[in-house]
């Protein structure tokens, strides 16, 4: 058992702070949003996430896991000190370490004894070498010696599937120098791995690279997969296919080549953001990730001109929108392709009738003021009235949806499945024109 203080809340603070509880350690997370610690002890959660509601109950219950504001409580005993913090994009998109420095100051303001820092928010290379700066130096203005480490530990989880991600990881990154502290941090992951091997310990700077190079990689799987769905479009062949051909082959793999209308969330668009500035600062040209980015963005406005082609004015007409969240099994709405497609058609004189079976309350207070957009009660009453149903979030409950009740309750029937969910053929049938991504479109009057 270790007594673990971890240092920010959010979707990588609190997993992990649950996990690391829940294999018998002692943790207190600490947050400076009081609002967010008092929540907390009161057993709210901040944010949607499978199976984090039964753990989180489970650790608390048994007195493993604790909040509190104050860096003191959080630090007594604590032999490691997990930084959790958010690293956005700054200035030129280069990614802002600032909240994470001032913490780090903030700690080495108040620490007693030796400390092992764990830096598990994503950050530029050099920035734990910078904490370790910033933490000596609070040691001598405070005439104190007290030795510590700096272990970069970058973390992989996913929204919608991050408790399971930290309780069973692919691999564990260690980057550091002392090989004392790097055993004691492999030991704390060594019961959740089938393979000791599946530990990586390098130098920082590498282990730093490597989490940008993971969501750079997926994301460039993305866009060349989206890419490809424009050729299949225009060539009249079926990302589909392509797809299975390419997930069969061993050397690519079956993951990440899903087409659809672009990547979203905060991770993926940040940190290619945040890679791209670290390469233009190495004085490196950046046109590969130049183009992931803007592929991803020409997917949204594909998306949207297909609905305006096949409406021509789009004035006046009415869409059921289905999901919101960037994807599936979370509410998070950062930079889902929702929120540019509903100002689109609401720029259009069009409305929107939305529905997501867990975003709402975060989407009815992002977009409280959006003239012409409705939140509905389930994904049958948006349709109600509606020109189109635009499928933008694959939530399973969409899979099998009663066409035939939702036909006679549209005006017109049409549906664009950004997601490629729906067997067209069975669409049209039913007497829908329908719309994928990366294969023909099926119209009800080319099967007349
Ligand atoms: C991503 C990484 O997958 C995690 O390993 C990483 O820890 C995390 O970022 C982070 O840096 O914190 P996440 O953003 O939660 O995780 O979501 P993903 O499941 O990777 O999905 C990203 C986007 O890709 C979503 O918009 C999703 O719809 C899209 N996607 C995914 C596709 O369009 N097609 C696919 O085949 C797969």
């Amino acid at each position: 058992m270790k007594r673990i203080a971890i240092i920010g809340t959010g979707y990588v603070g609190l997993v992990t702070g649950c996990c690391l509880a829940e294999m018998g350690n002692q943790v207190t997370c600490l947050d400076i949003d009081k609002e967010k610690i008092d929540s907390l002890r009161m057993g709210g959660l901040p944010f949607y996430e499978p199976l984090l509601r039964e753990l989180f109950d489970r650790v608390t219950g048994s007195h493993r896991l604790f909040f509190t504001n104050d860096y003191l409580k959080a630090l007594a005993g604590a032999e490691l000190c997990f930084l959790a913090l958010p690293t956005p994009p700054g200035v030129g998109d280069a990614c802002d370490t600032s909240i994470l420095l001032q913490a780090a100051r903030e700690l080495a303001s108040l620490m007693e004894a030796p400390l092992i820092i764990v830096i598990k928010s994503t950050v530029p290379m050099g920035t734990s070498q910078l904490v370790k700066e910033v933490i000596s130096r609070e040691l001598e203005r405070r005439k104190i010696f007290i030795p510590f480490d700096v272990i970069n530990n970058p973390e992989f989880l996913r929204e919608g599937s991050a408790v399971s991600d930290c309780m069973r990881p692919d691999r564990i990154i260690l980057g550091g120098e002392n090989p004392v502290a790097i055993a004691i941090v492999r030991d704390l992951y060594l019961p959740l791995l089938s393979d000791p091997n599946k530990v990586l310990v390098m130098d920082s700077l590498s282990a730093e690279l490597s989490k940008y190079a993971a969501n750079a990689m997926l994301a460039c799987r993305l866009s060349f997969m989206n890419y490809l769905s424009v050729l299949c479009e225009t060539a009249g062949s079926d990302i589909e296919m392509v797809k299975r051909s390419l997930g069969f082959d061993e050397r690519i793999g079956p993951h990440y080549l899903n087409a659809g209308i672009g990547f979203g969330g905060s991770c993926l668009p940040k940190d290619l953001l945040a890679l791209r500035a670290s390469a233009s600062e190495y004085g490196l040209p950046t046109h590969l990730l130049d183009t992931i980015l803007q592929i991803n963005e020409e997917m949204k406005e594909r998306f949207f001109d297909k609905i305006q082609e096949h409406f021509s004015d789009l004035s006046g007409k009415r869409f059921a929108l289905w999901g919101l969240s960037f994807k599936p099994e979370t509410d998070d709405l950062r930079k889902a392709p929702s929120l540019y497609l509903i100002q689109r058609l609401l720029e259009m004189g069009a409305s929107v009738q939305a529905y997501d079976p867990v975003a709402m309350p975060k989407a009815k207070i992002l977009m409280r003021n959006y003239e012409g957009l409705t939140f509905c009660e389930d994904e049958y009453e948006a349709t109600d009235g509606a020109d189109a149903i635009l499928l933008v979030t694959e939530w399973k409950t969409f899979r099998l949806a009663d066409f035939v009740r939702i036909k006679s309750m549209m005006r017109s029937a049409v549906i664009f499945d950004g997601r490629n969910i729906y067997n067209g053929l069975e669409l049209r049938h039913w007497g829908f024109d329908y719309y994928p991504v990366g294969k023909p479109a099926l119209r009800t009057e080319t099967a007349r």
